[in-house]
């Protein structure tokens, strides 16, 4: 596919990590993962939309059995900017009890997703509950949230591609960039 005219590559300011960097990434935290859970059963939970990618790269990764399950949660916050106030959507069709959980984003922000995803998840009797995050922005953290896999660290400006949305659009970008003001000015 003609990313730059079908999905708009063009609308980027700034290329941020092509599609290689990205898979590249993801295969050597699917190795750490291989190492850190040997003989354990592992869970993968994608957080919906933005962790399609990213659980679809990771899994693919992992030269070992997961299994797969998926979460829907809505932030009540305005526009791009979250509450923390959390609603499931859509829940897990898994039990926890004595599973290990990696929960799969594809970034932690604020943290406040994914700080109460974390204490929710806990409160179901899992035998563990860890995180990998492809993105992460450490200037914008308002919660701390102990993320064992972390793809990259990132400055606090809005990315789209590879999941990640504004508007619904951009998910299908294959790689992840800043949006040019041109876009939402
Ligand atoms: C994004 C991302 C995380 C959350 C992180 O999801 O996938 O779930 O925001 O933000 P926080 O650290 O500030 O809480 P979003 O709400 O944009 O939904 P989406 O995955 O459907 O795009």
């Amino acid at each position: 596919m003609d990313q730059k005219h079908v999905v708009g590559e063009l609308d980027l300011d700034q290329t941020l990590f092509a599609e290689d960097q990205i898979v590249g990434r993801l295969r050597e935290m699917a190795a750490e993962i291989e190492t850190d859970y040997d003989g354990k059963d592992i869970l993968l939970v994608g957080v919906l939309k933005g962790a399609v990618m990213v659980m679809a790269d990771l899994a693919r990764s992992l030269n070992r059995h997961v299994e797969m399950d998926w979460m829907a949660v809505s932030s009540y916050g305005s526009g791009t900017t979250s509450s923390g106030v959390v609603r499931i959507l859509k829940d897990l069709d898994t039990d926890l009890t004595g599973r290990h959980v990696i929960i799969v984003e594809d970034i932690i922000d604020t943290g406040l997703t994914l700080s109460w995803l974390v204490t929710n998840l806990k409160s179901r009797g899992p035998a563990s509950v860890e995180i990998a995050t492809l993105l992460r922005k450490p200037d914008a953290l308002e919660m701390v949230v102990d993320v064992k896999y972390v793809g990259f660290d990132i400055p606090n400006a809005f990315v789209v591609g590879y999941g990640l949305d504004y508007n619904e659009k951009y998910r299908n970008l294959r790689c992840i960039g800043t949006l040019a003001p041109h876009v939402y000015s």
